[in-house]
């Protein structure tokens, strides 16, 4: 059996808004680990999972913890916002509810999969600098690294970083790249607790915000959770439940504000609260997200950040 570290965040609260029904079929768009699918799978009996990932070596974790199941689970190597071309080739039009726990797992950050980091953590051993969840895109870390402008690079920084240290990191940047490519963790570690050290003893903290916002540029996250809102609204039935875990603060509000975009547009003055509003795609069930309780951030820390969002197809 295959390994993992990965321990899904906020169970309870998945299960309670998914709210699986026996029989039924539910997409796992980010199934990593497959940690929140076998909560799904033995949350009622007969539920089937269709999960999805961009990457091979998550989707074997996933196979190899959750083969007992057998046909009740059908793994495909894509990103979510696919869904709709997945589940004609599955026989499926429509499902009954979705989850997306967005980000790395644990695994990833680990470098433990494909037997080779990806890069994803300035934690870990020195490992090339690709940040990609799919290992066979060409958009990486170290791409960017070496393409973006200076006006491009100034943006990417500006998503996590604040004003004086993103001018920094970016100097930082042009400088090292005059001279070599920024290929692995351990020059982009050295480069960015240089650049960012005077800022104190947070150093640390700065230094994973400027790692999240590569990460997040290179699989173009926020373009891509939209796209994958977008198109799970198309494939779930009346009724069905959307539920959307984000961790970084750039997706939070990102995630909030698309979500109510597809919910109805109030009707007369903006600022009428009960006002009636026109028909939407869906109904937010979360007007303010969900976070862990202290006993599962005490057993997880790494659910620290997590926010829990739900919608239900109308
Ligand atoms: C936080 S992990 C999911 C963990 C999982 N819920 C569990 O309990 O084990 C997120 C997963 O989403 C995958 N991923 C990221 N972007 C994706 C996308 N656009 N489509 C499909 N999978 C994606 C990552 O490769 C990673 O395996």
């Amino acid at each position: 059996m295959t390994e993992f570290e990965h321990v899904p965040v906020m169970p309870d609260q998945v299960i309670e808004y998914l709210s699986p029904k026996p029989g039924r079929v539910y997409g796992d768009g980010t199934i990593g680990a497959g940690g929140h699918a076998e909560l799904i799978l033995e949350s009622a009996p007969d539920t089937r999972v269709v999960g999805l990932d961009r990457d091979p070596a998550m989707l074997e974790i996933a196979r190899q913890r959750l083969s007992r199941y057998g046909d009740r689970v059908r793994l495909i190597h894509a990103s979510y916002e696919d869904i709709g071309e997945v589940l004609p080739d599955l026989n499926l039009e429509k499902i009954d509810g979705m989850l997306l726990d967005l980000g790395p797992s644990r695994d990833q950050l680990a470098g433990r999969t494909a037997g080779e980091g990806r890069g994803f953590s300035m934690w870990g051993d020195e490992e090339p600098l690709s940040m990609a969840y799919d290992p066979g895109q060409p958009r990486t870390a170290r791409e960017l690294l070496a393409r973006l402008s200076e006006r491009e690079l100034k943006e990417l920084f500006g998503q996590t970083l604040r004003g004086g240290e993103v001018g920094s990191v970016v100097k930082s940047i042009l400088k090292a790249r005059e001279s070599a490519p920024i290929e692995t963790t351990a020059q982009l570690t050295a480069l960015l607790r240089e650049a960012l050290a005077y800022r104190g003893p947070a150093v640390e903290k700065r230094m994973a915000a400027a790692y999240a916002a590569i990460r997040i540029a290179v699989n173009r996250e926020i373009e891509v959770m939209k796209r994958g809102i977008d198109e799970a609204v198309e494939v779930l039935r009346t009724g069905a439940r959307l539920i959307i875990i984000s961790f970084h603060g750039l997706e939070h509000g990102a995630v909030r504000s698309h979500l109510r975009n597809l919910e109805g547009k109030r009707l007369g003055p903006p600022r009428l609260i009960g006002a009636p509003r026109s028909k939407g795609k869906l109904k937010v069930l979360t007007p303010r997200p969900l976070f862990p309780d202290e006993g599962e951030v005490a057993e997880n820390p790494a659910a620290r950040s997590a926010r829990l969002h739900a919608a239900e197809r109308l």
